[in-house]
């Protein structure tokens, strides 16, 4: 029987665990397909991109790589970043080009206490630690502006410029989107994140664009902060804060904090996505490559099926992506866990019980 919807998806594992955590994201999906008997399939093309690829042929992702990808209805993504090649060079050949050249702007990342999972945060429960950090994703800190010079005068005399780049339209998009999400959320509150006693040009800027949405968002409770007291209060006061907006880097940065206060990197899912939907959006583990625990079969892959989770909202398949959570609830709940939350099962155990459970959900 064919299936009256296939959704086409791109998959890019990259390196090092992103090749141990895709699969079980593809199996979860592919339970799915299985189990709506017909309603809908998947159709993945590889794609084999990545640092061994650079190292084979120069470039991270093929020329043509965006549009390869543009007639893709979605994109699934492991990690980028090897040993041997600069992290600078896989991050920017890879994952921004593909974010940039793509206009995924809203990166949206839910932390949560999975049941099961001890708090690293004494006194932490599911109520206090459930969070999304928001983070710009398209320009900021993360705009590539600058260069370097003047090596030539010699030994230690080399100069840097690094220009974060931000925007009206680019603050107000994305504050918007978290402004929009924290309307579906039970504690409807808005936190902005930036530094601006310091850098006093375009957060200031940021600020001010927040203050503009906010006052258009009343039913929203907001509140904002400096970054490093709001590391401070991610720790101190989890509970004060819900949707947390931030600048790329700053979103970067807290959304690892914030996951290993719920347990670890393993568990955190990401999404690039581009909004107004004129390309496919991006979804992929907030963790990179791991190469510490790459080939040894241990690596959590929760992480990149609950992004996998992520993409099927994104598709419109809601009821399935709200299955796949229970489905790790209950796989954690059950205390099926990989070493970085303490347990001893394998990835491909904490797949198999994730399967499980979606078959007793279904
Ligand atoms: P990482 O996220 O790869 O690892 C940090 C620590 O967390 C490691 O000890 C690792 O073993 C652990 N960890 C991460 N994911 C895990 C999982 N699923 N299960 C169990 N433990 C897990 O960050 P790191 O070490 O700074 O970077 C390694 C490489 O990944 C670098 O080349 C970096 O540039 C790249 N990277 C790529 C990202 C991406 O593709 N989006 C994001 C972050 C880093
Ligand atoms: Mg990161």
């Amino acid at each position: 029987m064919s299936a009256r919807h296939t959704y086409r998806i791109a998959v890019i594992p990259g390196d090092g665990i992103g090749k141990e955590v895709v699969p079980e994201g593809l199996r979860v999906l592919d339970r799915l397909a299985e189990m709506s008997a017909g309603g809908f399939a998947f159709q993945y093309e590889w794609f084999p991109w990545g640092c061994e690829y650079y190292l084979q042929t120069g470039r991270m992702i093929d020329e043509d790589a965006l549009q390869r990808l543009a007639p893709f209805d979605a994109i699934y993504f492991g990690a980028v970043g090897w040993p041997g090649v600069p992290d600078h060079v896989s991050l920017w050949g890879l994952r921004l080009a593909i974010c940039q050249g793509f206009d995924q702007y809203a990166c949206v990342r839910p932390v949560r206490l999975l049941p099961g999972v001890k708090p690293r945060l004494a006194g932490a429960t599911s109520e206090t630690i459930d969070w999304v950090v928001v983070r710009e994703n398209s320009e900021g800190e993360y705009a590539g502006i600058g260069g370097r010079n003047l090596h030539g005068r010699g030994r230690g005399k080399e100069v840097a410029v690094q220009a974060s780049l931000f925007t009206e339209e680019g603050c107000e998009r994305i504050i918007r989107y978290a402004f929009a999400l924290a309307r579906t959320r039970k504690r409807r509150k808005v936190t902005s994140v930036t530094k601006s006693n310091a850098q006093q040009y375009g957060m200031v800027l940021w600020d001010e664009t927040f203050a503009r949405v906010a006052a258009e968002h009343p039913d929203i409770e907001t509140d904002q902060g400096l970054v490093d007291a709001m590391a401070a209060r991610f720790v101190l006061q989890p509970e004060t804060l819900d949707v947390v907006v931030g600048s790329n880097l700053f979103g970067d940065i807290l959304s690892d904090l914030a996951s290993a206060l719920a347990g670890s990197l393993g568990i955190a899912p990401s999404t690039n996505i581009n909004p107004e939907r004129r390309h496919p959006s991006m979804f992929e583990p907030v963790h990179g490559s791991a190469p510490d625990i790459y080939g040894k079969g241990i690596a959590n892959p929760i992480a990149a099926i609950w992004s996998a989770s992520l993409m099927l909202e994104h598709l419109g398949l809601q009821g399935e992506a709200a299955m796949i959570l229970r489905a790790i609830e209950a796989t954690t709940g059950a205390g099926v866990l990989t070493r970085d939350l303490g347990g001893t099962a394998n990835t491909r155990e904490v797949g198999d019980a994730v399967l499980d459970h979606l078959q007793a959900a279904g």
